[in-house]
């Protein structure tokens, strides 16, 4: 991997994947984004992984797509690169993936932070969607995941302007899960996947499809979809183990079967 780091273990049962390019401010390029989807995938095997933390680094999370690897490209150029089906492949990921996110989180930047379940953000991030500054669109979820997270006049107005949300406006209009001081925003999202990471490992991915599935149908279908996914926890040692346990009044011990 050259532009990525990965930590399969970085604590117990938490992994940390680091985009790295620093100097570019993690621009987004499409060998980046290939590591990025691998990674994602060897670690959504492995059983020892329970929640997966994205993070850049204090400057950027990501300043959005390559603008240089972009720039000369035509339309059925972008079509026959067809980039998308890779973070297709991301949003099919089912262990919990939180953002850590500090600086820019830019274009395809806030897109990847949106495409994460929850995002962790040091009072110094800033996120837009800045394309049409460029001539362009959001390209990889933005329009959609911005409007749904913090409504139609607040996403247009960022999408039309490109103008920038600051971390506590973004907690503020719920676009992410809270702001902490520069210096504690990893710790912050490390305590968030240890938290989860205690939980079955069953029922966490459940819940995260379940969850996931309220943007994709009305709620009939999405209430039919949760409680199968209810009932399949009863096929888990781990619902015996977690009832046996309240019961018995001890702290549940998880396997992940
Ligand atoms: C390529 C980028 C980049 C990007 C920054 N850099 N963002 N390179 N693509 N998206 C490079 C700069 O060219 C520069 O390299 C170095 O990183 C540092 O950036 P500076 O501009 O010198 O830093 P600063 O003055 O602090 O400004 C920071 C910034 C600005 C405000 C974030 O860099 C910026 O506006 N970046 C572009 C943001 C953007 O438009 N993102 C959306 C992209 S489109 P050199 O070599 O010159 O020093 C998109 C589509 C998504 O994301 C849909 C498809 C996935």
């Amino acid at each position: 991997m050259e532009f990525i780091l990965v930590t399969p273990q970085a604590q117990p049962h938490v992994a940390l994947i680091q985009l790295n390019r620093p100097k570019e401010l993690n621009a987004l390029n499409l060998q980046l984004m290939g590591e990025l989807r691998d990674a994602l995938k060897e670690l959504d095997d492995n059983d020892e992984v329970r929640a997966i933390i994205i993070t850049g680094n204090e400057r950027a999370f990501a300043a959005g797509a390559d603008i240089k690897q972009m720039a000369g490209k035509t339309a059925i150029d972008m079509l026959n690169i067809d980039q998308f089906s890779t973070w297709d492949q991301i949003r099919k990921t089912k262990k919990p993936i939180i953002a850590a996110v500090s600086g820019f989180a830019l274009g395809g930047g806030c897109e990847l932070a949106m495409t994460c379940d929850m995002i962790i953000a040091s009072e110094t991030a800033m996120f837009g969607q800045p394309e049409i500054k460029i001539g362009v669109m959001p390209g990889a979820g933005g329009t959609q995941r911005l409007t749904k997270a913090i409504g139609k006049a607040k996403a247009m107005e960022m999408v039309l302007t490109g103008k920038f949300m600051p971390a506590e406006e973004a907690e503020k209009q719920g676009l992410i899960n809270r702001v902490v001081p520069v210096e504690l925003y990893l710790d912050e999202a490390f305590k968030l996947a240890a938290e989860i990471a205690k939980m079955s490992p069953v029922a966490i991915k459940l819940a995260k499809e379940s969850v996931n599935r309220s943007f994709e149908t009305q709620l009939d279908e999405g209430l039919h979809f949760e409680r199968k996914n209810f009932y399949l926890c009863f096929a888990s040692e781990d619902q015996t183990e977690g009832m046996n346990a309240f019961v018995e009044k001890r702290a549940p011990e998880f396997k992940g079967r």
